[in-house]
């Protein structure tokens, strides 16, 4: 079998004379001039209930972007129909088929719906425009481009076979439909989850975080466009209590496509666990979750290169990454002088809205998150335990703005070090040099998590240590660089413990989660 070799999107550096700059402003006012009226996706057709929730950009709350029709349960069990009954076409399409339709969205993602998905990812998350074009436009891009490599090397997967005897495996779709539940922080996630599971010839009921269906309209248009056939992904607004009433009770349910919080997961499980009697098949549980991700640096560990990892790794798109830095173990002798570089750091990062490209720092996601960050920023304040060396302010007036807050911490399970914040506010605690094992003891211990985890080190042997003492405690484990971003094809990304199955996203190991393959023996 032959696919065209991928290769990862460059992305574009949108300098203030660029082209790309351009476009990508003009884009921008033109979204903000319309207000969008955005209909569900349901069998092909746009599915309006008049039950209208308003849009707005985190950062200008009181702008209207437009409004999203509301659905209800009929309409994720219509969203079902439509999906089951699109199935025995979608699964009979020869795999080259299903190849080339996600090879088309991957160009036209590259082209003419970039500066689209990058602008409403831009105005609809507040995420500025050069981590909209590596989360949004570029990762996408890859996931589109790599997965179907993988997909070639899955149908590649054969037994052996000797004469007069044929052996084969048919890697078939799962027999039902897939729940794709998408979170708002990544529209590559929110663009892969449905259509990584759809590329292997199943069909999909998707519902996107409502932070994040301003985006996720663009996404639906990109499939349509590419040709993926009507009724193959639906696309449904509803709550998730009312999506679960429907799709976990059903008989067809064949698995689940998630990121989101541990919480949400931990139920859908428990509810899969109920139901499971239920269902014609087991159905594949794939799920990313909460992170509680760390930076340990060895007395040997370059001061400045720790520093730059705090600040990108915990402070771009305002922490809300799942992979984000937020609790850092530094030693005694390094901590003054990274502390410098991080004040300085952090000086330098201008905050405000998306459209002035020199703002690094944008608004949190929506007041729910505003206000849990400032309760913890209240409290680190009230306590004299803990000292704030850089940010504490915040202010909702116009937009969710909550400055990039670093915490230091004499108690290493205090609470900031210990509990997932999911935004700009990170917690350091200084270790006394000499102690470097017995921190890696601490942090191994201290979350329930194992997303993502740096080390830095100048150290060979304290690169091993750590390498093996925290084997479990990280699904992906950075040595000497920043725990964000992965690049699919390069870091295929997931965690284990709470942060999720690990079925990590851009890798043949998630694809082959979304078949069911049948062994064939024949004999001459
Ligand atoms: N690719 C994303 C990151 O690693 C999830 O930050």
């Amino acid at each position: 079998f032959n696919v065209p070799t991928p290769i990862n999107e460059p992305v574009k550096g949108y300098a203030p004379d660029s082209p790309e700059r351009a476009e990508l402003h003009r884009e921008l006012k033109r979204l903000k001039q319309l207000e969008l009226d955005i209909p569900m996706h349901i069998g092909g057709q746009e599915v309006r209930t008049g039950k209208l929730q308003r849009i707005s950009p985190p950062h200008d709350h009181q702008h209207t972007l437009g409004h999203f029709h509301l659905g209800e349960a009929s309409h994720v069990q219509q969203a079902v129909d439509a999906a089951l009954a699109a199935r025995p076409a979608w699964s009979e399409m020869p795999w080259e088929h299903r190849a080339a339709i996600f090879l088309k969205a991957a160009e036209l993602l590259a082209g003419p719906f970039r500066a689209r998905l990058n602008a409403a990812t831009m105005l609809g998350q507040s995420k500025n425009a050069f981590q909209a074009e590596i989360d949004s436009a570029c990762e996408l891009i890859d996931f589109f481009r790599y997965n179907v490599q993988f997909m070639r090397e899955i149908y590649e997967l054969q037994p052996q076979s000797s004469p007069g005897m044929w052996n084969r495996l048919e890697h078939r779709p799962l027999e039902g439909f897939v729940f794709a539940l998408t979170p708002f922080n990544f529209t590559s996630i929110a663009g892969n989850l449905p259509s990584s599971v759809a590329m292997m010839g199943n069909v999909v009921v998707w519902k996107p975080a409502n932070t994040q269906i301003y985006s996720a309209q663009v996404l639906m248009e990109l499939f349509k466009e590419a040709g993926v056939p009507d009724g193959v992904i639906n696309l449904v607004y509803v709550d998730g209590p009312t999506a679960g009433s429907v799709l976990f009770n059903h008989r067809d349910f064949a698995g689940i496509h998630f990121t989101g919080s541990t919480g949400v997961f931990q139920n859908i499980w428990k509810t899969i666990g109920q139901n499971i009697h239920k269902y014609k098949s087991y159905p594949r549980i794939v799920g990313e979750t909460g992170g509680k991700d760390f930076i340990l640096a060895h007395p040997s560990a370059h001061a400045k290169a720790v520093a730059t990892a705090i600040s990108r790794g915990a402070f771009e798109y305002q922490g809300q990454k799942c992979s984000a830095a937020s609790r850092v173990y530094l030693p005694s002798n390094l901590y003054e002088e990274v502390k410098g570089y991080l004040v300085e750091d952090l000086k330098s990062f201008k905050m405000g809205d998306v459209e002035d490209f020199s703002n690094f720092i944008n608004a949190v996601i929506n007041e729910a998150s505003f206000d849990k960050l400032a309760k913890y920023i209240d409290g680190a304040k009230a306590d004299p335990a803990v000292e704030i060396i850089a940010g504490g302010n915040y202010d909702k007036s116009k937009g969710y703005f909550v400055e990039p807050t670093i915490i230091v911490a004499k108690d290493p399970k205090y609470v900031t070090m210990c509990e997932e914040l999911f935004g700009p506010v990170l917690t350091m605690h200084v270790y006394d040099a000499n102690q470097f094992e017995e921190t890696l003891d601490l942090v191994d211990s201290t979350s329930p998590y194992a997303l993502t985890g740096a080390v830095f080190s100048q150290d060979r042997y304290a690169i091993d240590l750590a390498s093996r003492r925290l084997q479990n405690a990280a699904g992906n484990f950075y040595i000497n660089d920043k725990p964000t971003g992965a690049v699919v094809g390069q870091q295929p990304f997931g965690g284990a413990r709470a942060s999720g199955t690990n079925d990590k996203a851009g890798s043949i190991l998630n694809l082959l989660r979304w078949v069911s393959p049948r062994a064939i023996k024949e004999t001459f």
